[in-house]
Protein backbone atom coordinates (compact mmCIF):
# COMPACT_ATOMS: atom_id res chain seq x y z
CA UNK A 1 0.00 0.00 0.00
CA UNK A 2 2.66 2.36 1.12
CA UNK A 3 4.38 1.52 -2.00
CA UNK A 4 2.12 1.97 -3.99
CA UNK A 5 1.33 5.01 -3.27
CA UNK A 6 5.26 6.24 -3.30
CA UNK A 7 5.06 5.24 -6.62
CA UNK A 8 1.81 6.88 -7.87
CA UNK A 9 3.56 9.57 -6.29
CA UNK A 10 5.99 12.39 -8.94
CA UNK A 11 9.48 11.95 -8.50
CA UNK A 12 9.79 15.43 -6.91
CA UNK A 13 7.87 13.96 -3.93
CA UNK A 14 9.63 10.96 -3.49
CA UNK A 15 12.58 12.64 -3.53
CA UNK A 16 11.39 14.90 -1.12
CA UNK A 17 10.59 12.23 1.14
CA UNK A 18 13.91 10.20 0.75
CA UNK A 19 15.33 13.28 1.74
CA UNK A 20 13.40 13.84 5.51
CA UNK A 21 14.03 10.15 6.24
CA UNK A 22 17.61 9.29 5.13
CA UNK A 23 19.90 12.68 5.22
CA UNK A 24 19.34 13.28 9.19
CA UNK A 25 21.11 9.76 9.93
CA UNK A 26 24.61 10.60 8.74
CA UNK A 27 27.51 11.58 11.13
CA UNK A 28 30.42 10.37 9.18
CA UNK A 29 33.89 10.80 11.26
CA UNK A 30 35.55 14.01 9.75
CA UNK A 31 38.67 12.56 7.78
CA UNK A 32 42.11 14.70 7.65
CA UNK A 33 41.24 16.44 4.17
CA UNK A 34 38.35 19.08 4.78
CA UNK A 35 40.31 20.50 7.72
CA UNK A 36 43.84 20.44 5.92
CA UNK A 37 42.30 22.09 2.92
CA UNK A 38 40.24 24.79 4.98
CA UNK A 39 43.90 25.86 6.00
CA UNK A 40 44.70 26.39 3.08
CA UNK A 41 41.94 27.88 1.22
CA UNK A 42 40.98 25.35 -1.34
CA UNK A 43 38.27 23.13 -2.19
CA UNK A 44 38.56 19.64 -2.31
CA UNK A 45 35.35 18.06 -4.22
CA UNK A 46 33.94 15.58 -5.42
CA UNK A 47 31.34 14.43 -8.59
CA UNK A 48 28.35 12.99 -6.82
CA UNK A 49 25.32 11.25 -8.88
CA UNK A 50 22.08 11.47 -6.85
CA UNK A 51 20.77 7.66 -6.64
CA UNK A 52 23.38 6.60 -4.18
CA UNK A 53 23.36 10.20 -2.34
CA UNK A 54 19.57 9.59 -1.66
CA UNK A 55 19.84 5.23 -0.67
CA UNK A 56 23.52 4.93 0.48
CA UNK A 57 24.10 5.95 3.60
CA UNK A 58 28.05 4.49 3.20
CA UNK A 59 27.71 6.75 -0.26
CA UNK A 60 26.87 10.15 1.90
CA UNK A 61 29.93 9.20 4.34
CA UNK A 62 32.63 9.19 2.19
CA UNK A 63 31.82 12.47 0.34
CA UNK A 64 30.73 14.65 3.88
CA UNK A 65 33.67 13.14 5.68
CA UNK A 66 36.32 13.50 2.81
CA UNK A 67 35.74 16.34 0.95
CA UNK A 68 34.47 20.13 0.76
CA UNK A 69 32.34 20.63 -1.53
CA UNK A 70 30.27 18.55 -4.50
CA UNK A 71 29.23 18.33 -8.19
CA UNK A 72 26.60 16.99 -9.75
CA UNK A 73 28.17 14.20 -12.08
CA UNK A 74 25.04 14.41 -14.09
CA UNK A 75 21.88 15.47 -12.55
CA UNK A 76 22.17 19.54 -13.50
CA UNK A 77 23.08 18.19 -17.61
CA UNK A 78 20.61 19.64 -19.69
CA UNK A 79 18.85 16.15 -20.53
CA UNK A 80 18.23 16.09 -16.93
CA UNK A 81 17.01 19.17 -16.85
CA UNK A 82 14.89 20.29 -19.35
CA UNK A 83 14.57 16.82 -20.77
CA UNK A 84 11.28 17.75 -23.09
CA UNK A 85 11.29 21.94 -24.35
CA UNK A 86 9.58 23.71 -21.46
CA UNK A 87 9.23 21.13 -18.73
CA UNK A 88 12.43 21.33 -15.96
CA UNK A 89 12.93 18.72 -13.64
CA UNK A 90 14.38 19.82 -10.43
CA UNK A 91 14.50 16.46 -8.27
CA UNK A 92 18.18 15.49 -8.92
CA UNK A 93 19.58 18.99 -8.61
CA UNK A 94 17.46 19.92 -5.65
CA UNK A 95 18.48 16.42 -3.74
CA UNK A 96 22.73 17.65 -4.49
CA UNK A 97 21.78 21.17 -3.38
CA UNK A 98 19.56 20.16 -0.16
CA UNK A 99 22.40 17.28 0.56
CA UNK A 100 25.05 20.17 0.46
CA UNK A 101 23.48 22.58 2.27
CA UNK A 102 22.62 20.12 4.76
CA UNK A 103 26.71 18.76 5.55
CA UNK A 104 27.94 22.34 4.66
CA UNK A 105 29.27 21.64 1.26
CA UNK A 106 29.94 24.04 -1.89
CA UNK A 107 28.04 23.19 -4.92
CA UNK A 108 30.03 23.81 -8.52
CA UNK A 109 27.37 23.87 -11.02
CA UNK A 110 28.32 21.36 -14.20
CA UNK A 111 27.11 22.15 -16.81
CA UNK A 112 25.09 24.88 -19.09
CA UNK A 113 26.50 24.24 -22.54
CA UNK A 114 27.79 20.86 -24.11
CA UNK A 115 27.37 18.88 -27.32
CA UNK A 116 26.88 15.23 -24.74
CA UNK A 117 24.08 14.74 -22.99
CA UNK A 118 22.05 17.42 -24.45
CA UNK A 119 17.89 15.86 -24.67
CA UNK A 120 16.67 14.75 -28.52
CA UNK A 121 14.62 17.36 -28.92
CA UNK A 122 17.55 20.16 -28.45
CA UNK A 123 20.04 17.79 -30.53
CA UNK A 124 17.67 17.01 -33.30
CA UNK A 125 16.40 20.16 -33.22
CA UNK A 126 16.53 23.12 -36.59
CA UNK A 127 16.54 26.07 -35.14
CA UNK A 128 17.20 29.87 -35.84
CA UNK A 129 19.48 31.77 -34.55
CA UNK A 130 16.94 33.92 -32.52
CA UNK A 131 15.15 30.53 -31.59
CA UNK A 132 18.05 28.96 -30.36
CA UNK A 133 19.60 31.83 -28.45
CA UNK A 134 15.93 32.32 -26.82
CA UNK A 135 16.29 28.75 -25.74
CA UNK A 136 19.72 28.77 -24.44
CA UNK A 137 18.74 32.07 -22.47
CA UNK A 138 15.87 30.32 -20.86
CA UNK A 139 17.66 27.82 -19.67
CA UNK A 140 20.76 28.91 -18.48
CA UNK A 141 18.01 31.81 -16.68
CA UNK A 142 16.25 29.06 -15.40
CA UNK A 143 19.06 26.95 -13.49
CA UNK A 144 21.44 29.65 -12.75
CA UNK A 145 18.19 31.65 -11.05
CA UNK A 146 17.12 28.85 -9.76
CA UNK A 147 20.15 28.22 -7.37
CA UNK A 148 21.58 32.00 -7.28
CA UNK A 149 23.46 32.42 -4.42
CA UNK A 150 24.05 29.12 -4.22
CA UNK A 151 26.30 27.62 -6.33
CA UNK A 152 29.96 29.03 -6.07
CA UNK A 153 31.08 28.64 -9.42
CA UNK A 154 29.49 27.15 -13.00
CA UNK A 155 30.75 25.04 -15.79
CA UNK A 156 28.66 27.22 -18.26
CA UNK A 157 30.12 26.39 -21.74
CA UNK A 158 31.97 22.65 -21.38
CA UNK A 159 34.23 20.72 -23.78
CA UNK A 160 33.99 23.96 -26.14
CA UNK A 161 37.59 22.55 -28.29
CA UNK A 162 37.74 19.86 -30.54
CA UNK A 163 38.53 16.55 -28.95
CA UNK A 164 42.18 17.82 -30.60
CA UNK A 165 43.63 20.39 -32.14
CA UNK A 166 43.09 24.42 -31.87
CA UNK A 167 39.53 24.40 -33.51
CA UNK A 168 36.17 25.34 -31.89
CA UNK A 169 33.80 22.02 -31.77
CA UNK A 170 31.42 22.43 -34.36
CA UNK A 171 28.25 21.99 -31.90
CA UNK A 172 24.89 23.35 -32.16
CA UNK A 173 25.72 26.23 -30.46
CA UNK A 174 28.48 27.07 -32.62
CA UNK A 175 26.65 26.10 -35.88
CA UNK A 176 24.05 28.47 -35.49
CA UNK A 177 24.94 31.15 -33.28
CA UNK A 178 28.79 31.38 -34.19
CA UNK A 179 31.54 31.47 -31.86
CA UNK A 180 30.09 34.47 -29.77
CA UNK A 181 27.44 31.64 -28.13
CA UNK A 182 30.68 31.56 -25.20
CA UNK A 183 30.41 34.79 -24.56
CA UNK A 184 26.32 34.88 -24.93
CA UNK A 185 26.32 32.26 -22.45
CA UNK A 186 28.69 33.88 -20.00
CA UNK A 187 26.33 36.84 -20.00
CA UNK A 188 23.02 35.15 -19.52
CA UNK A 189 24.86 33.15 -16.23
CA UNK A 190 25.75 36.25 -15.24
CA UNK A 191 22.68 37.82 -15.55
CA UNK A 192 21.25 35.37 -13.77
CA UNK A 193 23.60 34.58 -10.88
CA UNK A 194 26.07 37.54 -10.89
CA UNK A 195 27.81 36.60 -7.73
CA UNK A 196 28.59 33.09 -9.27
CA UNK A 197 32.21 32.36 -10.83
CA UNK A 198 31.59 31.71 -14.36
CA UNK A 199 34.19 28.90 -15.70
CA UNK A 200 35.03 27.31 -19.38
CA UNK A 201 35.47 23.58 -18.39
CA UNK A 202 37.68 21.54 -20.89
CA UNK A 203 40.24 18.80 -21.43
CA UNK A 204 43.63 17.99 -22.84
CA UNK A 205 44.86 21.01 -21.90
CA UNK A 206 46.35 20.39 -18.83
CA UNK A 207 49.87 19.70 -20.53
CA UNK A 208 49.76 22.78 -22.65
CA UNK A 209 50.16 22.17 -26.87
CA UNK A 210 47.82 23.56 -29.51
CA UNK A 211 44.33 23.08 -27.59
CA UNK A 212 45.26 25.03 -24.47
CA UNK A 213 46.98 27.81 -26.84
CA UNK A 214 43.63 28.31 -28.40
CA UNK A 215 41.76 28.26 -25.05
CA UNK A 216 44.40 30.92 -23.90
CA UNK A 217 43.57 32.95 -26.71
CA UNK A 218 40.12 32.59 -26.58
CA UNK A 219 40.20 33.15 -22.60
CA UNK A 220 42.45 36.76 -23.38
CA UNK A 221 39.97 37.71 -26.01
CA UNK A 222 37.19 37.13 -23.43
CA UNK A 223 38.74 39.28 -20.37
CA UNK A 224 39.59 42.29 -22.94
CA UNK A 225 36.36 41.93 -24.04
CA UNK A 226 34.97 42.45 -20.50
CA UNK A 227 33.02 39.07 -20.78
CA UNK A 228 32.45 37.77 -17.38
CA UNK A 229 34.68 34.73 -17.30
CA UNK A 230 36.09 34.31 -13.84
CA UNK A 231 37.75 30.69 -14.86
CA UNK A 232 39.20 28.13 -16.81
CA UNK A 233 38.89 24.10 -15.23
CA UNK A 234 40.61 22.02 -15.98
CA UNK A 235 39.19 18.55 -16.39
CA UNK A 236 42.32 16.60 -15.57
CA UNK A 237 40.93 12.89 -16.65
CA UNK A 238 44.69 11.35 -16.17
CA UNK A 239 45.78 7.96 -17.45
CA UNK A 240 48.33 6.81 -14.94
CA UNK A 241 52.00 7.36 -16.19
CA UNK A 242 50.98 10.52 -17.94
CA UNK A 243 50.30 12.72 -15.48
CA UNK A 244 51.32 16.24 -16.45
CA UNK A 245 54.60 17.18 -14.64
CA UNK A 246 53.86 21.01 -15.06
CA UNK A 247 50.31 21.27 -14.61
CA UNK A 248 51.26 24.37 -12.43
CA UNK A 249 52.99 25.87 -15.66
CA UNK A 250 49.83 25.56 -17.77
CA UNK A 251 47.56 27.09 -14.80
CA UNK A 252 49.74 29.98 -14.23
CA UNK A 253 49.25 30.99 -17.52
CA UNK A 254 45.72 30.86 -17.23
CA UNK A 255 46.06 33.10 -13.88
CA UNK A 256 47.99 35.67 -15.72
CA UNK A 257 44.86 36.49 -17.43
CA UNK A 258 43.56 37.50 -14.15
CA UNK A 259 41.62 34.36 -13.94
CA UNK A 260 40.83 31.67 -11.32
CA UNK A 261 41.47 27.97 -12.33
CA UNK A 262 40.42 24.60 -10.89
CA UNK A 263 41.12 20.89 -11.46
CA UNK A 264 37.19 20.20 -12.20
CA UNK A 265 37.29 16.17 -12.77
CA UNK A 266 40.37 14.69 -11.96
CA UNK A 267 40.51 10.89 -11.86
CA UNK A 268 43.75 9.07 -12.85
CA UNK A 269 42.78 5.36 -14.55
CA UNK A 270 44.79 2.32 -14.54
CA UNK A 271 45.16 -0.62 -16.83
CA UNK A 272 43.54 -3.55 -15.36
CA UNK A 273 44.02 -5.47 -12.99
CA UNK A 274 45.83 -2.70 -10.83
CA UNK A 275 48.69 -3.34 -8.63
CA UNK A 276 49.55 -2.59 -5.46
CA UNK A 277 52.52 -0.91 -7.18
CA UNK A 278 50.23 1.27 -9.52
CA UNK A 279 48.17 2.26 -7.00
CA UNK A 280 51.77 3.49 -4.78
CA UNK A 281 52.18 5.29 -7.85
CA UNK A 282 48.81 6.76 -8.52
CA UNK A 283 48.69 8.34 -4.79
CA UNK A 284 51.93 10.11 -6.04
CA UNK A 285 49.86 11.07 -9.27
CA UNK A 286 47.61 12.40 -6.79
CA UNK A 287 49.62 14.07 -4.71
CA UNK A 288 51.48 16.01 -7.48
CA UNK A 289 48.53 17.47 -8.88
CA UNK A 290 46.82 18.71 -5.40
CA UNK A 291 50.33 19.90 -5.19
CA UNK A 292 50.39 22.29 -8.40
CA UNK A 293 46.92 24.10 -7.31
CA UNK A 294 48.21 24.45 -4.13
CA UNK A 295 51.52 25.99 -5.81
CA UNK A 296 49.65 28.46 -8.08
CA UNK A 297 47.55 31.10 -6.00
CA UNK A 298 44.85 31.62 -8.59
CA UNK A 299 44.08 27.46 -8.25
CA UNK A 300 41.00 27.38 -6.21
CA UNK A 301 40.47 23.55 -5.97
CA UNK A 302 40.68 20.03 -7.07
CA UNK A 303 37.42 18.42 -7.47
CA UNK A 304 38.21 14.48 -7.88
CA UNK A 305 34.83 12.55 -10.20
CA UNK A 306 32.85 10.00 -8.63
CA UNK A 307 33.13 8.94 -5.00
CA UNK A 308 34.31 5.42 -5.37
CA UNK A 309 36.12 3.36 -8.44
CA UNK A 310 32.53 1.57 -7.89
CA UNK A 311 31.03 4.80 -9.05
CA UNK A 312 33.37 6.03 -11.48
CA UNK A 313 32.25 6.60 -15.04
CA UNK A 314 35.90 4.98 -16.12
CA UNK A 315 35.33 1.43 -16.64
CA UNK A 316 31.98 1.76 -18.89
CA UNK A 317 33.45 4.60 -20.75
CA UNK A 318 37.52 3.44 -20.72
CA UNK A 319 37.12 -0.47 -21.45
CA UNK A 320 40.19 -2.33 -19.85
CA UNK A 321 40.86 0.54 -17.09
CA UNK A 322 39.77 0.89 -13.84
CA UNK A 323 40.80 2.12 -9.93
CA UNK A 324 40.91 5.59 -10.96
CA UNK A 325 39.69 7.34 -7.93
CA UNK A 326 40.80 7.80 -4.24
CA UNK A 327 38.53 4.87 -2.78
CA UNK A 328 37.98 1.58 -3.77
CA UNK A 329 35.07 -0.63 -4.67
CA UNK A 330 34.38 -1.43 -0.75
CA UNK A 331 34.47 2.19 0.39
CA UNK A 332 37.89 2.27 1.75
CA UNK A 333 40.62 5.12 0.99
CA UNK A 334 43.11 3.61 -1.35
CA UNK A 335 47.29 5.59 -0.87
CA UNK A 336 45.44 7.81 -3.45
CA UNK A 337 44.05 9.58 -0.80
CA UNK A 338 47.09 9.29 1.22
CA UNK A 339 48.61 11.49 -1.61
CA UNK A 340 45.89 13.95 -1.57
CA UNK A 341 46.68 14.59 2.57
CA UNK A 342 50.40 14.65 2.10
CA UNK A 343 50.21 17.41 -0.08
CA UNK A 344 48.26 19.07 1.82
CA UNK A 345 49.67 18.39 4.86
CA UNK A 346 53.34 18.79 4.32
CA UNK A 347 52.42 22.94 2.76
CA UNK A 348 50.65 24.08 5.47
CA UNK A 349 49.14 28.01 4.14
CA UNK A 350 51.24 30.67 4.60
CA UNK A 351 51.07 32.48 8.47
CA UNK A 352 49.74 36.04 7.82
CA UNK A 353 52.63 38.18 9.44
C1 LIG B 1 30.39 11.80 -17.46
C2 LIG B 1 29.71 11.09 -16.31
O1 LIG B 1 30.67 10.81 -15.32
C3 LIG B 1 29.04 9.82 -16.81
O2 LIG B 1 28.27 9.23 -15.77
C4 LIG B 1 28.15 10.11 -18.00
O3 LIG B 1 27.64 8.90 -18.51
C5 LIG B 1 28.94 10.84 -19.08
O4 LIG B 1 29.50 12.02 -18.53
N1 LIG B 1 33.61 15.40 -19.07
C6 LIG B 1 32.59 16.01 -18.39
C7 LIG B 1 31.69 15.21 -17.52
O5 LIG B 1 32.51 17.25 -18.41
O6 LIG B 1 30.39 15.74 -17.47
C8 LIG B 1 31.64 13.78 -17.95
O7 LIG B 1 30.86 13.05 -17.01
C9 LIG B 1 33.03 13.21 -18.10
C10 LIG B 1 33.80 13.97 -19.15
Amino acid sequence: MALAAVAGCSAVLVVAAALAVALPEDEAPQGEVPALAAEHGVDLGVAVAVEPLLWDGGYRDVVTANYTSVTAENTMKWDSVQPERGEFDWSGPDTVMDFAERNGLDVRGHTLLWHNQQPAWLAGGSFGPQELRQIMREHVGELVGRYEGRITAWDVVNEPFADEGAQLRENLWYGVLGQDYIAEALWAAHEADPGARLYINEFGIEDGGAKADALYALAEDLVERGVPLHGIGFQSHFVHGQVPEDLAGTMRRFTGLGLEVAVTELDVRVPEPATDAELADQAAEYRRVVEACLDVAGCVGVTVWGVTDGHSWIPEWFPGYTAATPFGEDYRPKPALEGIVEALARRPAPVAS
